[in-house]
């Protein structure tokens, strides 16, 4: 006990000097931030698409119209509020990215279960410029009224959180290409490459996860030893840093408007452990992960998105 306080105080100092180091700065390199472009995008095709046990159709383009999403199984969830399925103007529909199971692809988010309180908290912090995503969600927080937020918000909370993200610990990864829908995909030419420190993720199914279904999951590969020292950290702070499980929860399912982190998409995780650390999530709930965050090295990083992910 009597080692907290210096503890604290360490992580504090380190805060300090990383945000003054880095502040906003949003990693387009790294496997885990948003690309910053499409490598090779797919050809154009007019045909409708089907999926099993679906009754609908959608073509691509229908799939792809972020005020329009596909709902492929409605009688899988609960009615949406028209905020999640039709979107106007700058307010796409929250469907279409975070799919309307809410579980999310890689670039966006994992909604399902977290609770409204949260959710609220994240949109203010959007809407101030507290948190910032330029690409999405800074705008569409603009855009959406106090009541669609709330609609939104009840919804999301409401899913359960299913299993989405296989993690598998690997020395060398398929080789990847990034493509539509700010994804990252299994490369054509086949090939391997080391993963070095990385957690990289792909579609279980390419076909499947571009036309939204909400039950073809991804495949995320890390680091060979990842998931022990993921749990190790997760469990008991290794001596680096607390134990997520004091705020998140004994289960990491979230604790009143804390998140949950079981079942996040590891390249979220990951996104977001450094965006604490660089100043572009910045709410007023943030400085807590601040000083989470501050002692741990890349590799740790790594290993407790991946570890994270695996969890359900
Ligand atoms: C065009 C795609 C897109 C649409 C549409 C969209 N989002 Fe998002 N959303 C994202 C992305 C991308 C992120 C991840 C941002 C980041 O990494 O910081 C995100 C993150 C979030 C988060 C943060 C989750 C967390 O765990 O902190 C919330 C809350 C959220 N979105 C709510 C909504 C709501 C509500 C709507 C509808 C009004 C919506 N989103 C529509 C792309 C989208
Ligand atoms: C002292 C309490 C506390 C501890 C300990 C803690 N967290 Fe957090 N965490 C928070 C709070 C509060 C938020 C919400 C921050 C916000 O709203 O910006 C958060 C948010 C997060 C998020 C963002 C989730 C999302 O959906 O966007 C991640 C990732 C995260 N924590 C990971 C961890 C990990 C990993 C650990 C353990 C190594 C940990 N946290 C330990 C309080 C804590």
């Amino acid at each position: 006990m009597r080692n907290v306080p210096r503890l604290l105080v360490a992580l504090l100092v380190t805060v300090f000097s990383i945000g003054v180091a880095t502040q906003g700065q949003m990693h387009p390199d790294k496997p885990w931030a948003f690309p910053a472009k499409v490598e090779k995008p797919f050809p154009e095709d007019p045909a409708p698409r089907s999926l099993p046990g679906s009754t609908r159709t959608y073509t691509m383009a229908q799939v792809d119209d972020l005020a329009n999403p596909p709902d492929w199984y409605p009688d899988q969830h609960p009615a949406p509020p028209a905020v999640v399925v039709k979107g106007e103007g700058a307010r796409l529909a929250c469907g279409a990215c975070h799919l309307m199971s809410g579980l999310g692809h890689p670039e966006s988010a994992n909604l399902a279960g977290l609770s409204a309180d949260y959710i609220l908290q994240q949109i203010k912090d959007f809407r101030s410029g507290a948190r910032v995503d330029p690409m999405r969600m800074s705008g569409i927080a603009k855009a959406v009224t106090d009541e669609q937020a709330a609609e939104a918000a009840k919804y999301f909370a409401s899913l359960p959180r299913r299993p989405f993200n296989k993690v598998t610990e690997a020395a060398d990864v398929p080789n990847t290409i990034l493509r539509n829908g700010r994804m990252r995909y299994v490369a054509e030419g086949g090939g391997t490459e080391p993963i070095g420190t990385r957690v990289i993720t792909v579609p279980e199914n390419a076909e499947r996860a571009r036309q939204r279904d909400p039950f073809s999951g991804f495949v995320t590969y890390a680091p060979v030893g990842s998931l022990a020292r993921g749990k190790a950290l997760v469990e008991t702070g290794g001596g680096k840093t607390l134990a997520c499980t004091i705020c998140h929860g004994g289960d990491l399912k979230g604790f009143g408007s804390i998140p949950a982190l079981a079942g996040a998409h590891p390249v979220y995780t990951a996104r977001q452990m450094y965006w604490f650390k660089d100043g572009t999530r910045n709410g007023a709930m943030a400085a807590q992960m601040k000083l989470v965050i501050a002692a741990l090295a890349d590799e740790d990083i790594v290993a407790i998105a991946a570890y994270l992910g695996s969890i359900n």
